[in-house]
């Protein structure tokens, strides 16, 4: 719960309405990346069980791991939103619905190219409000999602793009 302590403005004495602006944007972006894990979570959790053939078997396998990554970086999305005073979101990106191994994999891989731009500009938007801490968090997420990309591209047999 966040209490009223938490929930004030810190050092913004000479920033004024412009600083507290920044960290109502701040939690809305945030908000955006919970959204985005819980997609996340959603698409890897269904498609680890359902992507079929033996090829696809390594990837299915870490698919499954990358559900519980995800899931770690809801918590810690959560936990923050929370920590800046806002209510952490309930509803999730929608994830798409199919049966087609690459299409699978071409949402996931989508999904985390975003997910990466997304979290590049939260640490910048974390250091401008001073929220170093925070920023540190996001980037030990970022190197998870890299990984996601990474996966991603070589079970498609594609470079990791260039973001
Ligand atoms: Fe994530
Ligand atoms: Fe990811």
């Amino acid at each position: 719960m966040p209490s009223s302590d938490k929930a004030a403005p810190r050092g913004n004495e000479k920033g004024g309405a412009s600083d507290s602006g920044k960290r109502e944007a701040l939690i809305k972006s945030l908000n955006g990346d919970l959204a985005r894990e819980f997609q996340a979570i959603i698409a890897y959790v269904v498609y680890s069980q359902v992507l079929k053939g033996a090829e696809y078997m390594n990837i299915a396998a870490e698919l499954e791991k990358h559900a519980g990554e995800e899931l770690q970086h809801a918590l810690t999305i959560a936990k923050q939103v929370d920590y800046l005073g806002g209510t952490p979101t309930v509803q999730p990106e929608p994830v798409k619905s199919t049966d087609d191994n690459k299409e699978m994999l071409r949402a996931d891989l989508n999904n985390e190219n975003d997910t990466i731009k997304n979290y590049r500009l939260r640490v910048r938007q974390c250091e401008e409000l001073g929220e170093y801490a925070m920023a540190e968090l996001v980037r030990e997420i970022l190197i998870d999602e890299q990984d996601h990309q990474i996966a991603l591209a070589t079970a498609l047999g594609i470079d990791p793009p260039k973001l």
